[in-house]
Order: structure tokens, then C-alpha cells, then sequence
């Protein structure tokens, strides 16, 4: 029997390959660079499954180009890049990698929390140049983390793993979502629900954890900023465009705010140059990589496909409704 043909934009992890290979035909990007977009679509054409990362849209004119396109499984649990009932229309499975870099992702949060809390980079810059003359009082002194208000802003798995690591750091935790935590959730992680306004209010450090949907799009915008503490930081690990980084340009000039510690951005790879100051700690969109973590996002991804053409259900399906049907 024919196997599947498959493309993958990345040469992925071994353990991922392996796979992928033991029951599909698949070709992989093997170049460090991404893959420009018509290459892509030059591979997709004769395809029946593919595994992307975040940094390929999948669109309509995609699907076009890939009629024989039964599968799309994103290396990602966010799928913003993925249009899902465009996918859904044309019968294609789409398929993300959600559970397994949830506590990468809050360790990772957790660390710019502390990073620029501590201004940990202006003292890394400072002991490498050679210029730290001296030990001083009041040396490069920061806020402290322990005992302060975390707000955490969606609390889904992520959220919620940084409200336990905020418990080990005596924290009080408040958050806010669409949907309110049970009683039994919430009295387990300390965590006390807030509307958004309050918890803009009250927090020292607000970090992020919501999917870029349109109503999250833009959602820290200049009003939600000057709800904030003259003290407090903006910790974001989730999606750029959730932050509109104009006026978060805006409140970090006129100490609006304190600070921020970014991971993703509005129109990555491109940094606002705003946003290049002291008292923003930027990182490119790292938060899930760790080896361990990465690599069981690729193996995830590789599972969807394989099960799909193996007539199984792929654990991660975000358009059940296209098995259904079929
Ligand atoms: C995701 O999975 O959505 C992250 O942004 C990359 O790990």
C-alpha cells in the first residue's frame, strides 16, 4: 500500500523523524533558516500531511495550493497561525501540541518575572564589560518578587502552573479569566478571582497566558496600563499581538509602568526599538525550549499524523467536526 507523503518544515528531533518515517513517505526542510513561504508551498502540492511550526500561515491560499492535504499538525499549542475553518472546510484535520510545555512555559515566565524584577540583565551586561568598579548599597537594586501580588491573566494550564510556583514564593495570586476556576481549583492554588480592572489594580506582576483570539487582540492596551501600579511589571510569554506594544512603548517612557519582560511580539521577529531599554528584559520567543520539552512537542505533532493515516483519531484535533463527517 502507498504510504502517505508527508512534508515537514523542520528536520525536526530524531525521535520525531523516527515517527514520521516508519509509516509515511516524508520529506523534511533540513536548513536552520526557515523555509521561504513559496518553497513551502512548492512541497505542500503533492501532500497528504504536513508538520509546521507557528512561523508558517496556513491560509486559504495554503489549502489551495494542497489539495491532497488531509493534515495539518502545528509544532505549537497556539494555532493563531493555522486558519482552523478554512482547514475545516476543505476537510483537512488540523492539530496543535497542547499539555506538554506547560511547565517550560511557566518556568520560563517565572524567569522573566525574576529577570527583570532583579535586573538581572543590566547586572549580567554590567559584570561581563569590565566596568563594575565596586560593590555598592544601592547597586543595581530591584524588587523584590516573594511576598508580592502575582496577577495572572488566563488561567488555563499555564496560569495555573505559575500560581503554584507563586504559592512556593509566598505570593498572593490573583487572576482573571473568561471562565472562573472551581472553589476546590482555586482554594488549591490560592488563587482568588478577580475582573480584569481589579486585578490591573492590584498586582505587582502581571504575566499572560491567554490564546491571540480576536477578542484578546490588543487586549493590554493604554487604558488597561494606566489601571496598572506605577510599580508593577508586564510579563508576557503568550502572543505579541495580545499586547499592543505602542502604548506599552508609551507607558514604559512615562513610568506608567515599571517594567516588562517580553518573549513574543507583536510582528516577530521584528522588536519595537521602544522596547529595547533597561527595564525590559526581551527574549525570541523561547519560553518552550527546552530539549526535553521541544522535542515532545515534535514527537506529539509527528503522533497526530500518523494516527490520522493509521484511521485513528489524533489526540490533539482542533476541527473534530471533520472526522465527524467523514
Ligand atoms: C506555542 O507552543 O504556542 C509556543 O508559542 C511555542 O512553543
Amino acid at each position: 500500500m502507498a504510504r502517505p507523503k508527508v512534508y515537514a518544515t523542520h528536520s525536526l528531533f530524531e525521535a520525531a523523524r523516527q515517527i514520521l518515517r516508519e509509516s509515511c513517505d516524508v520529506e523534511f526542510w533540513a536548513t536552520p533558516e526557515r523555509p521561504p513561504r513559496e518553497e513551502v508551498l512548492r512541497q505542500v502540492r503533492d501532500k497528504e500531511g504536513l508538520v509546521c511550526l507557528l512561523t508558517e500561515k496556513v491560509n486559504e491560499e495554503f489549502l489551495r495550493v494542497a489539495p491532497k492535504l488531509r493534515i495539518v499538525a502545528n509544532v505549537a499549542v497556539g494555532f493563531d497561525n493555522i486558519d482552523v475553518p478554512a482547514c475545516t472546510q476543505r476537510g483537512v484535520v488540523a492539530t496543535n501540541t497542547p499539555g506538554v510545555l506547560d511547565e517550560t512555559t511557566a518556568d520560563f515566565a517565572w524567569t522573566l518575572m525574576m529577570a527583570v524584577a532583579r535586573r538581572l540583565a543590566e547586572g549580567e551586561a554590567l559584570a561581563r564589560s569590565g566596568n563594575w568598579k565596586n560593590w555598592n548599597l544601592d547597586q543595581l537594586v530591584g524588587a523584590d518578587v516573594w511576598g508580592k501580588t502575582l496577577g495572572i491573566v488566563g488561567f488555563g494550564r499555564i496560569g495555573r502552573a505559575m500560581a503554584r510556583r507563586a504559592n512556593g514564593f509566598q505570593m498572593k495570586v490573583v487572576y482573571t479569566d473568561a471562565v472562573r476556576a472551581t472553589l476546590e481549583l482555586e482554594k488549591e492554588l490560592k488563587a482568588e478571582f478577580r475582573d480584569m480592572n481589579a486585578l490591573l489594580a492590584e498586582a505587582d506582576f502581571i504575566s499572560v497566558h491567554v490564546p491571540l483570539l480576536p477578542e484578546t487582540r490588543g487586549l493590554f492596551d493604554a487604558p488597561k496600563f494606566h489601571r496598572m501600579k506605577p510599580t508593577a511589571y508586564l510579563i508576557n510569554t503568550s502572543r505579541g499581538p495580545v499586547v499592543d506594544e505602542a502604548a506599552l512603548v508609551a507607558a514604559l517612557e512615562s513610568g506608567t509602568i515599571a517594567g516588562a519582560a517580553l518573549d513574543v511580539y507583536e510582528n516577530e521577529p521584528f522588536i519595537h526599538p521602544g522596547l529595547k531599554r533597561a527595564n525590559v528584559v526581551l527574549a525570541p520567543h523561547i519560553a518552550s525550549a527546552s530539549l526535553e520539552t521541544r522535542t515532545k512537542m515534535a514527537c506529539m505533532a509527528a503522533e497526530n499524523v500518523v494516527a490520522l493515516f493509521k484511521g485513528q483519531r489524533p489526540a490533539n484535533l482542533l476541527n473534530p467536526e471533520v472526522l465527524k463527517s467523514s
